[in-house]
């Protein structure tokens, strides 16, 4: 399921519902080769929506000047790479994910020689910067396209997805090629006045996408590719990457059927289909394995400090389909395909939780887990977990589940601090076009990308121009500067969090064991070394306190030493009986 087909349900009313820690490279990893390789393992990854973090020029746009003004802060956080959200050119009519020039910086987020600033400040600091990729699509204001449309004899012709109509004459466009649909509404057709075919989008019409039957399009982006890899990037999220290949037939997708056999209507009143013939096609194991293979060709581990990273946004129905997306030994794929199986929960369900770790651990081999749970396609956690009472404890919970269970962690901006989401309360204020469409149903995604709650100054600290989105209220109170170095905070938390995964050996390298595993209302599990040290995290899912019985199981002693806990709770006498209040977290060492 794609993320679309999610965000449009939760948009239904049902849904809505200390001291800064010296952390880092420094006090975590060695410098060994070995570990700087494979630095990505057991990382923290904060995803930055550039046009929403610092803006240094005052225009009211997050830019890469403001990225690097807030290291410090990422570093203190204990991040070890960023992720941006694309910064190449691009009309924005999809906020940088239509890239008009693959090998550029958009001017509005700064020149490249930003971009080497940052990269080389970033690099002091022991932070890795990750780019976004778009294979799947371009703007139609690439110049590609621009030649793909001048004519249908041009030789970029066949870099994009064209076709006729159904029953086209000389005169009459006749239908759409079929009943394929675009992620963000309609159809997926656009028809070309001048060159009589239609081109398919999968995404907005200004987003026309590649043909990957075509191999002049898998040279283009080996080289982009390593473009970036030569400036030195950490790696790329390869976005959308599921969707590149349609069926070679162009059948037409199947209706979504509900319990008794009807069609089921999305948001926009049309039927919903099932993208089987758009979407999770073989044929995309094929170009990453190819474009894998081309990226680890030129850079030998050995003259680099670390692996460069294949993130994927791969929304897929089950574990076993993840599982493929690593590929094998010989014909890697990802190292880190996003498990969006967790990311798409969306209800405070220990069951629900416990059943996707422990496909985490029985169905991906030893392969590293990428959980998220969080980004700018999707409303924050408050919106999709909170009760409305206990929101901080339960986004603490969930940066429980996140970043003391095994594997690397993806978090979202804003999210160490409980930013809240705040969508546009009137269709004029929309920024993101699928939200004008589908309002007031769905309104977009503005609200998840509001801008970086720095502290309670005017606009946030964000900037002191106007706000390409409105500060939300909540800054005066939910904001960096006021949650540093307070003991309860959310930001404290997450600190704290990132500093056992970082410094203690149980969480570096320990798998998870589910504890428990009939208790429906608390999470537990374990984590334990090679030689022994054991570790437990025990997560209360509900609004009423919890004890629960953590002996047994694995667990080698009666008593633990508590390493973290939520703030009411208490250092249990013995792990018969652990204590918990609502929404609370314990984590203790066993002893
Ligand atoms: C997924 C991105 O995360 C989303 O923001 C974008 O709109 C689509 N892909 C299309 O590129």
């Amino acid at each position: 399921m794609h993320w679309t087909k999610r965000i449009a349900a939760c948009a239904l009313p049902l849904c809505l519902g200390v001291a800064t820690l010296a952390i880092g490279q420094a006090a975590s990893a060695s410098t060994d080769k070995a570990s700087l390789r494979d630095w990505w393992k057991n990382a923290v990854i904060m995803e930055i929506y550039p046009r929403s973090f610092q803006d240094s020029n005052g225009d009211g746009i997050g830019d890469l000047n403001g990225i690097t003004q807030r290291l410090d802060y990422l570093k203190s956080l204990g991040v070890d790479a960023i992720w941006l959200t694309p910064i190449y050119p691009s009309p924005q009519v999809d906020f940088g994910y239509d890239i008009s020039d693959y090998q550029g910086i958009a001017p509005e987020y700064g020149t490249m020689a930003d971009f080497d600033k940052l990269m080389a400040e970033a690099n002091k600091r022991h932070i890795r910067v990750i780019m976004d990729m778009v294979m799947n699509h371009s703007s139609d204001k690439h110049k590609w396209f621009l030649e793909s449309r001048a004519s249908k004899k041009n030789p970029y012709r066949n870099w994009y997805v064209w076709k006729d109509g159904k029953g086209q004459t000389a005169t009459d466009k006749g239908d759409v090629p079929n009943n394929w649909r675009s992620d963000f509404g309609g159809t997926a057709w656009e028809w070309d006045a001048t060159t009589r075919q239609y081109w398919y989008h999968k995404f907005y019409t200004e987003q026309p996408d590649f043909n990957w039957n075509n191999p002049k399009v898998h040279q283009a982006f080996k080289d982009i590719i390593a473009f970036w890899l030569k400036k030195g990037v950490a790696g790329f999220r390869f976005d959308a990457i599921t969707t590149l290949f349609e069926d070679p037939q162009w059948r037409d997708d199947d209706p979504v059927l509900d319990k008794s056999g009807q069609p089921v209507k999305g948001p926009d009143g049309l039927v919903e289909l099932n993208d089987t013939r758009t979407n999770n096609l073989p044929e995309v194991h094929d170009v990453m394995q190819e474009m894998r293979a081309s990226a680890d060709k030129g850079f030998k581990p050995s003259s680099y400090p670390g692996t460069r990273v294949f993130i994927g946004e791969t929304y897929l129905p089950n574990i076993a389909e993840l599982a493929k997306q690593y590929g094998t030994a010989e014909n890697p794929e990802f190292h880190l395909p996003m498990d969006t199986q967790i990311l798409g929960i969306n209800k405070m369900d220990a069951v629900a939780f416990r059943a996707k770790l422990n496909d985490v651990e029985t169905g991906i081999g030893n392969n590293v887990p990428l959980l998220v749970f969080d980004n700018h396609d999707n409303p924050r956690i408050d919106a999709r977990y909170g009760d409305g009472v206990h929101n901080e404890d339960i986004e603490r919970v969930l940066a429980t589940v996140l970043l003391a269970s095994k594997g690397t962690a993806l978090f979202y901006f804003g999210d160490e601090l409980g930013m809240k989401t705040t969508p546009p309360e009137r269709k004029e204020d929309v920024k993101d076009p699928v939200g004008r469409r589908m309002w007031p149903f769905y309104k977009g995604r503005d609200g998840e990308r509001t801008p970086m709650q720095w502290d309670d100054s005017a606009n946030a600290g964000f900037t002191t121009g106007t706000p390409w989105l409105p500060v939300p209220p909540t800054y005066t109170t939910v904001n960096a500067k006021a949650e540093e170095g307070k003991p309860d905070s959310l930001l404290t938390w997450y600190q704290k969090l990132i500093e056992l995964k970082k410094t203690h050996a149980a969480f570096a390298e320990g798998n998870n064991l589910m504890l428990d595993q009939d208790n429906a209302n608390v999470l537990s599990w374990l984590r334990q070394t090679h030689d022994g040290k054991q570790v437990l995290v025990s997560c209360n899912f509900t609004a009423d306190a919890q004890t629960v019985n953590l002996s047994g199981g694995g667990v080698k002693r009666a008593t633990a030493k508590t390493l973290l806990k939520s703030p009411g709770g208490s250092d249990p006498a013995s792990l018969n009986s652990v204590q918990l209040p609502p929404f609370g977290v314990w984590i203790g060492e066993v002893e």
